[in-house]
Formats: C-alpha cells, structure tokens, sequence
C-alpha cells in the first residue's frame, strides 16, 4: 500500500473480531512508531500502556464511550470488541504540556495499524478517573487518549459532505458513512 492508500484504509472501526487475538509485540511495534514521531521541544513526554489479553481488556471497555452521533447504538457487543488497547499517557514529571504530541502519535500507531493489517478508533471519550482506579494508575500520569484495535468487520465508506452535515451514519446494511469536506472547502487560499 502506498501512503495515500494507508491513509484512505485508516477510517475510524468501532467493530471487530473478537476471536482474533493481536499479539503483544505487533502492539509495541507500533508505540515504537509513537516513539519516532515528532513530539515539542524534543520532551517525549508520552508513555503508553499496551493491553492485548481477553481478561485485560475486559477490564478497558465499560471506561470508553463509542460513536457520539449513533444514537441508539452504545458501542460494540460482546463477539465485536476490540482485543487491543493502547492507553497514551502524559507524564506530568517531565511537563504539563503535551500540546498536539498525543494526536501525532495516535495518528502515526493507527497508520500503522493499517499497515499491520488492523484497524481501529481513537477514543477521547474516556472515564479518566475511573480507569485510572481500575487500572491503579499513580498520580504522574495523564490519560490523554486511547487506541482500541482489532480486525475490524465493519465496511466504512467515504463520502462528500453535504449540508455541512459532519455527522457519521450507518446504513441498513450496517455500513458506516463518514462524510469529509471536500478539498476546494478545506484550502482558503
Ligand atoms: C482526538 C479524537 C478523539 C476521538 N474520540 C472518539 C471517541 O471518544 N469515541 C469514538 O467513537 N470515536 C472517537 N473518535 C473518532 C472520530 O469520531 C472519527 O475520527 C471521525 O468520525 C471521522 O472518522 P474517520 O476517523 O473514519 O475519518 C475520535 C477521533 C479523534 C481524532
């Protein structure tokens, strides 16, 4: 695949084969992405925690919040979890300011996930406080954003806005639409 190609396939999955289990030096590869990405004033800043094991992430899903614009729908079932998580943490003892590093490493593990044959979804929408008790994380750390992946099952297409309608949607056939604005929108000058 070419890059534009590893882009186009990098598309937000929110279902998977829960029967396919990702092996934990696919996961460390790619925080070895995130470990050359570029990162504000050289701090490096992000630590990251890998969970690939049923039990483990058993213990990560009831802390994440799925798919804002599907109402009705409260994220996968049971059979379509992921079975990979990457949590990405600031370290507060090396500074407060994590600017955009947590986004740009995000985006390059993803890309690599596609690369590896995975997929998943960044997800903001987490109960900080409650996952970090659950998973007893000292006090030094910041939840920034986690990566749920897996082998998605789910067909996502692309499609032009129209409306200015942002809001992502499935169809009866259960595939997902996210609409993108188009280019002449996006470049002012
Ligand atoms: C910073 C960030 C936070 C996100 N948080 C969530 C989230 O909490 N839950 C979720 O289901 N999707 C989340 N997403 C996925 C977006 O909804 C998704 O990127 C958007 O719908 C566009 O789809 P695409 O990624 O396929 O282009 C997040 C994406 C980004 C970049």
């Amino acid at each position: 695949m070419n890059l534009r190609d590893i882009v186009t396939k990098t598309r937000s999955y929110r279902r998977f084969d829960e029967s396919y289990k990702i092996d934990y030096r696919t996961l460390e590869s790619l925080v070895g992405l995130a470990r050359l990405s570029s990162t504000g004033g050289n701090r490096q800043p992000l630590k990251f925690m890998i969970y690939n094991t049923p039990k483990d992430c058993e213990k990560i899903f009831p802390y994440l919040a799925w798919a804002a614009y599907l109402t009705g729908w409260h994220g996968p079932e049971r059979g379509e979890r992921p079975t990979g998580y990457i949590i990405i943490l600031g370290d507060t003892s090396i500074t407060d300011i994590f600017g955009v590093d947590h986004g740009i490493a995000a985006q390059t593990m993803m890309l690599g996930a596609t690369e590896a044959g995975l997929g998943g979804c960044i997800i903001a929408s987490i109960k900080r406080e409650e996952l970090r008790d659950e998973i007893g994380l000292p006090d030094k750390y910041e939840i920034l954003l986690i990566l749920a992946l897996g082998k998605p099952v789910e067909n996502v297409i692309i499609e032009e806005i129209k409306d200015d309608d942002v809001k992502y949607w499935r169809d009866d056939e259960n595939n997902h639409h996210v609409p993108k604005r188009t280019l002449k929108e996006l470049i002012i000058k």
